[in-house]
């Protein structure tokens, strides 16, 4: 039999998956690591199991304690899984501008969670920091990991995370992008791949309102750069002993309007479902590549968690647009364009049964360049003027032949709603249009001559 003995040991071994859409027109391979494969969906689920590891070891944590953490959530949720399986009792604070979903789903798992106010200093008692310290004084048998100042947690991607991107790429990575909060998943990964190969970039991700880059970059803790944000997880108003500047080569700010706009397009765009700071990693990193990148490199970007903690944030259109994040553009979509066509009378079709001859004699007197193939009402198919050229010049003999004989598979349908920045991932080279129903479920044809019209006239 193949099975797990508790959750906690399926964490790990996540896949590495390569970014397509929003990489257009940047050198390289770009390939996410998803950390959202986790249990607990998040990739605090390895530092949670390695820090309450270290501490029974070292004999902090001994059985039916309680384990108390600051957490922006999805540490909770490791700690939480670790606690289960473990048998601890889980007590965490947070601040009171993460996610609801990420309150609920603490208390989902069993664990006791207290809302601290955001806006006060790391060192007020009223900070989630220091509320978590003061219970830890107060509460016997209890233990205080401090993903922040624990070493285990830098440790854990050390000996989990690096290993497994560098034998998943074979050794071929060259660059390696991910958000600094507490530094661990950038500094353990940095660690073991430039000890692997020293050569190796490592882009640290960071949010306006954070010392990161500038203490980086001067060796100055500014104040003046701290000021509140909205990104959930990176950046910080502190020096964590986690971060060490030396493994991080260099930083990129990203703001929080970029940000969530990522995270929708990486949804959308590539079917994958990720948290907010994810957009930003993905953001900075594509900032980073589209001048260092080169084609033979592969950068791994790593994508700390998934959307679900964020269906009333960022995948809420209602609050991307209190906060001015929906840009015009992103409500651009297949039904504009069709919106535009509707003077133009019925779609142009050819039958299956015509020939090559009158293929082209109607692709000339309609002047289009490729139209749909149709048997009765079903489209079957679709020609287009390059690749019957291409077809005649290398067989002259096929203009008596039928459209069947020569025709490509039929332009795809998409959802009325689909947005230019997805159609004009869709339709290239290769794929010359799509195809929507419009409100009356008549076909209609998007192709790219439509697509450059409606992006060069908004
Ligand atoms: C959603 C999210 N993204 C990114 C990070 C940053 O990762 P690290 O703490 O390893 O620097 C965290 C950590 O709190 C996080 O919860």
């Amino acid at each position: 039999m193949k099975y797990y003995n508790s959750i906690i040991e399926t964490i790990g071994n996540t896949p590495l998956v390569k970014l397509n859409a929003v990489t257009r027109g940047i050198p390289g391979t770009v390939l996410a690591k998803m950390e959202y494969f986790n249990p607990g969906n998040s990739m605090k689920d390895r530092i949670a199991v390695k820090m309450i590891e270290d501490a029974e070891e070292r004999g902090d944590l001994k059985p039916g304690g309680t384990i108390i953490e600051g957490t922006s959530g999805n540490t909770g949720m490791g700690l939480a899984l670790t606690a289960i399986a473990k048998g601890y009792r889980c007590i965490f604070t947070l601040a009171d501008k993460q996610s609801r979903e990420k309150i609920d789903i603490l208390r989902a798992v069993g664990a006791e969670v207290i809302v601290c106010p955001t806006a006060v200093a790391p060192e007020d008692p009223r900070s989630y920091y220091s509320v978590a310290q003061r219970l830890h004084e107060e509460i016997e048998n209890s233990y205080y990991p401090n993903q922040y100042d624990n070493l285990s947690n830098t440790v854990a991607h050390y000996e989990t995370t690096g290993p497994e991107i560098w034998q998943d790429t074979e050794g071929r990575i060259t660059h390696y992008a991910a958000g600094v909060g507490t530094g661990g998943s950038m500094c353990g990964v940095s660690k073991y791949l430039k000890e692997q190969n020293p050569e190796i970039v490592t882009v640290g991700i960071d949010t306006y309102g954070s010392v990161f880059k500038k203490y980086k970059e001067t060796g100055v803790f500014d104040e003046n750069e701290i000021y509140p944000y909205l990104t959930e997880g990176i950046g910080e108003d502190i020096l964590p002993i986690n971060v060490d500047f030396s493994l991080i080569d260099h930083f990129i700010k990203v703001t929080d309007k970029d940000a969530a706009i990522m995270t929708r397009r990486l949804s959308r765009e590539e079917g994958m479902f990720i948290g907010w700071s994810c957009g930003s990693v993905v953001w900075g990193a594509m900032e980073w590549a589209r001048e260092n990148l080169k084609e033979d490199d592969v950068m791994v970007v790593i994508l700390p968690d998934h959307g679900t903690r964020y269906l009333g944030k960022v995948y809420n259109d209602d609050w991307m647009k209190d906060h001015g994040f929906l840009e015009e553009r992103d409500y651009s979509s297949a039904s504009v364009i069709i919106g535009k066509q509707s003077g133009k009378g019925a779609l142009t079709t050819i039958s299956k049964d015509a020939t090559v001859a009158e293929a082209v004699s109607l692709l000339t007197s309609v002047d289009v360049s490729q139209v749909p193939v149709v048997d009765g009402d079903e489209f079957v198919g679709s020609i287009s003027d390059t690749r019957l050229l291409a077809q005649m010049i290398d067989n002259p003999g096929i203009k008596d032949k039928s459209i069947h004989e020569v025709m490509e598979k039929p332009f795809q349908f998409v959802p009325v709603d689909t947005t230019l920045d997805v159609l004009s991932s869709m339709i290239n080279r290769d794929t010359r249009a799509v195809m929507v129903r419009d409100e009356k479920g008549r076909p209609r044809i998007i192709t790219q001559h439509d697509l450059l019209e409606s992006i060069a006239n908004g």
